[in-house]
């Protein structure tokens, strides 16, 4: 199972220009403190984010139909943005002719890829435009530390976009990390821990509860009952729940209880996969943010819980570990009105930081989308390999 880091397999791309003849993404410089260096096992250079802003011949004001074309021609040349997004794990797109939802949504649908329809939602997300839904709303002082988008269920994105909408003065950033990173720091100082985790997985036991859990969640009828009808009856609700719940393809590895006022799911899944095209070992995780909700926002919070794959509490001392070492490698993004940041959601990792001001004061709006491949097993067992949820 010793993985070895094919570091020669990931490649950055030169540098400079990404170019159409009426529009070029040029690469510019972050402020030290909103851009780093990634470490190993990201080639030596590769920075995170890769900010990128269109110039025009002439420094015309670029218009949106001409940034969209040149995003579909540079995927149209063997993927390009993606294979940037797969070595630096985030872009950030910055003078954008973006300005609302609508223009946000065009933009990301560029990329060409599927969008991610979330089962399982535990969040009331609110359609603006095409697959584009307010991102977590939780109250302006909850932290939301880094995470991969739902590693706590089954199906999960490979590809977020943020749109900043509305931006705050002061917090509010938008952290990022790498989880291949995170991966290798963690195998260095921690091996026993990363050890237990590959061979036993994570045991994720989600609670749905007919009424929403908390300001801004979702019910469970939002979160499976897409199907459920007025004047269903309490079997067939059921029944119907639980064809949405075995879309998900992962057969005796999710299993779920009914109660009274909702259903506990369980799933056993792999908290370290691979990269597609590297066979890279990635955390694919929410641990890190799973420990700082309870020390920073209080325990109430958490409507997952989270366990080794056998059942057996994970030790404290470990979740504080890979959030001391997120610490060290993540950076924050200082949010400009019009941004777009892309995660590469399967090597990195986003979040959220409090603000002040208004809770309207921050507005920023996301889009989720699948990839052509799913992360693959670190370890040869059944559970540990992902699939893609079924149509339905
Ligand atoms: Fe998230």
């Amino acid at each position: 199972m010793a993985a070895t880091l094919k570091q020669e397999t990931i490649q950055p791309f030169e540098a400079g220009r990404l170019a159409l003849p009426s529009l070029t993404f040029e690469q510019f410089d972050l402020p030290s403190t909103n851009q780093r260096l990634l470490g190993a096992p990201h080639p030596e250079g590769t920075t995170i984010p890769l900010a990128l802003r269109p110039s025009s011949p002439g420094d015309a004001e670029p218009n949106l139909d001409t940034v969209i074309e040149t995003v579909k021609q540079l995927q149209a040349q063997g993927g390009i943005l993606t294979k940037k997004l797969a070595v630096h794990g985030t872009l950030l797109f910055r003078g954008l002719p973006i300005h609302d939802a609508n223009d946000f949504s065009r933009f990301a649908h560029a990329f060409g890829y599927k969008p991610h329809e979330i089962i399982g939602i535990v969040v009331n997300r609110p359609l603006l435009a095409p697959n584009v839904a307010p991102a977590n709303e939780s109250p302006k002082e909850v932290l939301i530390y880094n995470h991969n988008e739902s590693p706590q269920v089954p199906h999960a994105p490979e590809y977020i976009f943020f749109y900043g909408h509305r931006v705050p003065e002061k917090g509010g950033e938008s952290p990022m990390s790498s989880s291949l990173e995170l991966f290798h720091r963690a195998q260095q100082e921690i091996p026993e821990f990363i050890n237990e985790l590959a061979e036993k997985g994570i045991l994720s036991r989600v609670t749905y509860k007919v009424d929403k859990q908390y300001a801004g969640g979702s019910t469970l009828k939002q979160a499976f009952g897409k199907e459920i009808q007025e004047g269903d009856d309490e079997a067939t609700k059921r029944a119907k729940i639980e064809a949405q719940i075995a879309r998900y393809g992962r057969g005796k590895y999710t299993t779920w209880e009914w109660a009274d006022d909702g259903i506990v799911l369980t799933h056993k899944l792999p908290a370290i996969r691979t990269q597609p095209g590297t066979d890279l070992p990635t955390l694919f995780t929410g641990l890190a943010a799973y420990y700082k909700n309870i020390q920073v926002n209080g325990k109430g919070r958490n409507v997952t819980q989270q366990l080794f794959g056998d059942g057996t509490p994970i030790p404290e001392k470990y979740l504080a570990a890979l959030a001391r070492i997120t610490d060290e490698i993540r950076v924050l993004h200082k949010w400009q009105r019009g941004d777009v940041l892309v995660y590469d959601n399967i090597i990195a990792q986003h979040g959220r930081q409090p603000w002040e001001g208004e809770q309207s004061d921050r507005v920023i709006q996301a889009s989720l989308f699948d990839g052509e491949k799913v992360p693959g097993a670190y370890i040869d067992e059944d559970w540990a390999q992902v699939v893609q949820a079924l149509e339905g």
